[in-house]
């Protein structure tokens, strides 16, 4: 992993941020209030937005590219509700072969930018008794102590300080007001801890029940480097996880990709109905 142990290195990360930052600024009219990243099989949730400016990650210069199945790639700038919102259809992950840091540079580039929240969406699977595949999880707080720090290296002092505080790094009333929209709404949203494995392999049932004894309720390979980030450098962060599949061994039925975007796609409409009502409802976090 690239872990910024000399100046050179670091100095070369922040023009990557700042080359990216003045290119998508380029495209904007005001600062977006959140970035939305989509998680797999969530890509056409993209489609709400309006007025949309799609950049290519392939045109932004210092971006990393993706390369996962359903991730397509592409930056779209527009509106949600009357929110200026960037969006993310594809991210990075480690077990594409991303440095931590790779994986995290766009949310630099959007505190760069000024945007002052992330909303993250995944897919995961479930290890609560009372989730079944379809279900949504509102990510309360996250165990990613196998996960490499996005931190690691020489700190970016312009960002946040060299030991920052995890105590809230997914914002408590944000995640208040998804769930009253989703009592609203008749949606269920439970609420939970996502645990964070690597992949790409999925895990076995003696990790699935290690990770239930540690209190997890869902797994999955993503979020927990993106929210780290995003609570170092001040932004706040929802986060909303497709229960795409029973995690392993809990049902003895093999896990596969397949069913994860099917069942994230089924859900498409309740994660659509559930973020309008929100982006409706929430305070401009710019204020
Ligand atoms: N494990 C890890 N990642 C996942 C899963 C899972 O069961 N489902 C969707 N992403």
């Amino acid at each position: 992993m690239e872990s910024f142990n000399r100046f050179s290195d670091i100095d070369q990360y922040r023009r990557r941020i700042e080359r990216a930052a003045a290119q998508i600024n380029r495209s904007l009219t005001t600062v977006p209030e959140f970035l939305l990243i989509l998680g797999s099989g969530l890509g056409s949730l993209a489609n709400q937005v309006e007025d949309a400016v799609v950049l290519a990650y392939s045109a932004i210069d210092g971006f990393p590219q993706a390369t996962s199945p359903g991730h397509e790639g592409e930056l779209i700038l527009g509106w949600w509700q009357d929110r200026q919102v960037a969006v993310m259809k594809g991210r990075f992950h480690v077990y594409e072969g991303h440095s931590t840091a790779d994986l995290v540079l766009p949310i630099r580039v959007m505190q760069k930018l000024g945007v002052p929240g992330l909303v993250l969406t995944n897919a995961a699977g479930g290890m609560d008794s009372a989730f079944t595949p379809g279900d949504l999880m509102l990510i309360r707080d996250h165990i990613g102590l196998w996960a490499d720090s996005p931190l690691k290296g020489l700190n970016l002092d312009e960002f946040g300080p060299r030991f920052p505080d995890q105590t809230t790094v997914y914002d408590r009333e944000w995640g208040d007001l998804a769930l009253s929209c989703a009592r609203e709404l008749g949606i269920t949203l439970h609420e939970g801890i996502y645990a964070y494995c690597s992949g790409p392999q999925y895990e076995t049932p003696a990790e699935i029940r290690l990770l239930r004894m540690l209190g997890a309720t869902a797994v999955g390979m993503s979020t927990v480097q993106e929210a780290i980030v995003a609570a170092h450098g001040g932004m706040r962060t929802l986060a909303i996880s497709c229960i795409t599949n029973f995690a392993a061994g809990i049902q003895g039925k093999p896990l596969s990709h397949q069913d994860v975007l099917t069942v994230g796609a089924q859900t498409e409409n309740k994660i659509v109905q559930l973020l309008s009502r929100i982006f409706a409802r929430m305070p401009d976090l710019r204020e």
